[in-house]
C-alpha cells in the first residue's frame, strides 16, 4: 500500500503509468523542439537534464502532487533539524551538519535531549585538520624519526566506499601522500598491500564507525601486528589513528586519544565520507579538497532544502527514478560516469542506494507492495559500451540510465576528451530514438548489401528506443562539484524514502549473515557442524577437505 496521505497522487501516476505512450521518448523528443529547456534545471553548479526520460507535463505534475502529499520538502526539513529520521534506531541522519559552516545551528536529537552538532563536528574539523597539517608538514613523524609517506586505511562499506571513491576522483590534484584503501578480510587485499608498504614510514587508519566490524577489526589485528613486529608496541600510538564512535573501544586497540578522531551514530555508515572517517582524503588530496567537497555538498544542501520542488535537483532527481523504478517498473539502474575517476561512484552509490532503501517494509512495519529501491549498476563510460550496454540497448527489459559528463578534463588530451564526450552523448541519444529495423535494412541496402542477407539481419540490428536515461553535467570535476553531485545522491535516497515511506537510515539486512558467520567459522575451524544446515554442513566439510580449515 502506498503511503496513506499520497494514495490520491500514487493512484493518478498508476494510471499515467498504464497509458499506451507512458514510456514513449521519441515521440515526446521529436514532438517539442523545447523539451530540454524545460526538463532541465541548473543547481549548486550542476545540472540535470531528465528531457531524455518519458517524463511529460501530466506525469511531472503528479510526481509533484506525489512528493507534496509525501511531504517530501517537510521530511528534507525535519532531517536537516535533527529529528529522529531513523526511528528503528532512534537516531538522527544530520550528515549535513557535517558540512555545514560552523555558525550552522545544527542539532541533532538524541535521547530526549539535544546535542549541539554543528560544535561537535567543527571541533572535530579543527582538530583532523591540524593532524593533516603535522602529516604533511613532517612535523608528525612515526617511532624512527621518518616522516610518513603513506597511509593505508582500514574500513570497510561506508568506512571505505566513500574515502576511497573521493580519492579516486580527486586524483587531478597534486597527490600529498599514497593512500591506499582495504576492505576485504580477504588476505590477498591486505597482504600485498603490507608487502609493498614500510612500516616505519606509514599511518594506519582504522576506519569504522562501531569499531566493532569483524572484518575491520580483523584487519587491523593484521596492520598491528605488521607495525608492532617492524618498530614495537610502542609504535602504535604515533601509527595507528582511528576514525570512530566508539571511544572505549578504539582506547581498548590502542590508539591514543590525541589521534582518534570522533563522530556520532547520528552519521549513518553510507553518508559518513564528510566525517573524519573521510581523513584519508585529506591526507591524500590535501585539507582545501576536504573543505572544497564539504562546501559542494553545502551548497546541494542548501539547494535541496532551499529551491522550489519543481526546481530542485534532488527532488526531481528523485521523482524521475521513482517514476522508472515504482511506476514504470524498471528493477534496475546504470550508474554510467562518463569520467575515469568516476569508476569507484557506481560502487559507492551501490552501498548509498540499496542498503538505505533495499527494504520490504515501510516505516511502520507494514509490507511494502510496490518496487522501491532498484539494483544499481555501473561502470564509466567508454568502458561500459564494451560490456553491459548491448543488453540495455536491446535486452527485454528496460534499464534506465544516469549518464554524467564532465565538459573540461583535467589533461591534455582535448581530442580523448571529446570523444569521450561523444560517447556519452550518442549512448543516451541511440537509448532515447533508437533506429527502427526498416531503418537499418535500407542503409543496409543502400550500403549494397544483398536484399535477402538485409532483410535476415534487420530484426538483429532493430534499437527499439524509448529508453531512458538522465544527464548530469558538471562543469570540471573539482572538489566542489563532486561534493554537489555526491550530495545529490544522497538527497535523492532521502526524497525516495519519502515517497516510498521507509526508513532509509536502518539497514537491518545485513545483520543475519554477520551471527550466521560466527557459526560457519567455529565449524570450518573445528569440523564441527553441529546445529548447522545440512548444505552449509556439506560445504564446510567440502571446503575443510580441500585444506579451507587449515592455517598456514
Ligand atoms: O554493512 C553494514 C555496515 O554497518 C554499513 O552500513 C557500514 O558502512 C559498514 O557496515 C561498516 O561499519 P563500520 O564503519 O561500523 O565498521
Amino acid at each position: 500500500m502506498p503511503p496513506i496521505t499520497a494514495t490520491d497522487a500514487w493512484a493518478a501516476l498508476a494510471a499515467l503509468a498504464a497509458r499506451p505512450d507512458a514510456g514513449a521518448i521519441r515521440d515526446r523528443i521529436g514532438a517539442d523542439p523545447n523539451r530540454f529547456a524545460r526538463l532541465s534545471r541548473a543547481g549548486a553548479g550542476l545540472l540535470l537534464d531528465l528531457s531524455r526520460t518519458s517524463l511529460d507535463e501530466a506525469t511531472l505534475a503528479a510526481l509533484l502532487d506525489l512528493a507534496a502529499a509525501a511531504d517530501v520538502p517537510g521530511k528534507l526539513a525535519a532531517m536537516a533539524q535533527g529529528e529522529i529520521a531513523n526511528a528503528t534506531e532512534g537516531r538522527a541522519a544530520l550528515h549535513i551538519a557535517l558540512r555545514a559552516p560552523k555558525d550552522g545551528g545544527f542539532r541533532a536529537r538524541v535521547g530526549d535531549g539535544w546535542e549541539d552538532a554543528s560544535a561537535l563536528v567543527h571541533a572535530e574539523l579543527a582538530r583532523m585538520r591540524a593532524f593533516v597539517a603535522a602529516i604533511h608538514e613532517g612535523r608528525l613523524r612515526g617511532a624512527t624519526g621518518a616522516p610518513f609517506s603513506a597511509v593505508l586505511n582500514i574500513g570497510i562499506g561506508g568506512s571505505d566506499l566513500g574515502p576511497a571513491m573521493a580519492t579516486e576522483a580527486l586524483q587531478s590534484l597534486q597527490p600529498r601522500m599514497d593512500v591506499r584503501f582495504v576492505s576485504n578480510v580477504d588476505g590477498h587485499a591486505l597482504a600485498p598491500v603490507l608487502a609493498t608498504l614500510d612500516p616505519a614510514r606509514t599511518l594506519v587508519l582504522i576506519a569504522s564507525k562501531t569499531f566493532t566490524t569483524q572484518e575491520t577489526m580483523a584487519n587491523a589485528a593484521v596492520a598491528r601486528a605488521w607495525l608492532v613486529a617492524a618498530l614495537g608496541e610502542g609504535a602504535i600510538a604515533t601509527h595507528v589513528a582511528a576514525l570512530s564512535t566508539n571511544a572505549r573501544a578504539v582506547a581498548a586497540f590502542g590508539a591514543t586519544a590525541a589521534q582518534t578522531f570522533g563522530f556520532r551514530d547520528w552519521v549513518g555508515g553510507r553518508f559518513s565520507l564528510w566525517s573524519p572517517i573521510g581523513l584519508g582524503i585529506a591526507l591524500a588530496r590535501g585539507w582545501e579538497a576536504f573543505a572544497g567537497l564539504l562546501a559542494g555538498a553545502w551548497a546541494m544542501d542548501r539547494h535541496a532544502l532551499s529551491a522550489t520542488p519543481a526546481e530542485n535537483l534532488p527532488i526531481l532527481l528523485g521523482l524521475a527514478h521513482t517514476w522508472h523504478a515504482t511506476f514504470r517498473g524498471h528493477a534496475s539502474y546504470a550508474c554510467l560516469p562518463y569520467d575515469q575517476r568516476l569508476a569507484r561512484l557506481p560502487a559507492w552509490l551501490q552501498q548509498l542506494e540499496m542498503e538505505s532503501n533495499g527494504k520490504q517494509v515501510d516505516a511502520a512495519g507494514r509490507p511494502v507492495t510496490y518496487p522501491t529501491a532498484p539494483v544499481v549498476f555501473g561502470e564509466p563510460g567508454t568502458n561500459s559500451q564494451h560490456s553491459f550496454m548491448q543488453l540495455i540497448h536491446q535486452g527485454p527489459a528496460i534499464v534506465p540510465a544516469d549518464i554524467i559528463m564532465v565538459a573540461q578534463p583535467e589533461h591534455a588530451l582535448a581530442a580523448n576528451h571529446r570523444i569521450l564526450l561523444a560517447h556519452g552523448l550518442a549512448q543516451g541519444a541511440a537509448l532515447a530514438l533508437g533506429r527502427s529495423g526498416a531503418e537499418q535494412e535500407k542503409a543496409m541496402l543502400a550500403a549494397g548489401m544483398a536484399a535477402d542477407e538485409a532483410a535476415r539481419l534487420a530484426p538483429h540490428r532493430h534499437f527499439p528506443g524509448d529508453r531512458p536515461s538522465i544527464g548530469i553535467v558538471l562543469p570540471r570535476l573539482t572538489p566542489e562539484t563532486l561534493g554537489a553531485l555526491l550530495a545529490l545522491y544522497e538527497h535523492k535516497v532521502a526524497v525516495q524514502a519519502a515517497i516510498w515511506g521507509i526508513n532509509a537510515f536502518d539497514q537491518w539486512g545485513v545483520e543475519l549473515g554477520k551471527t550466521l558467520a560466527a557459526g560457519t567459522l567455529t565449524a570450518l575451524e573445528s569440523g564441527a557442524t553441529a546445529g548447522l544446515d545440512a548444505s552449509t554442513a556439506g560445504l564446510v566439510a567440502a571446503l575443510r577437505q580441500l585444506g579451507a580449515g587449515s592455517t598456514h
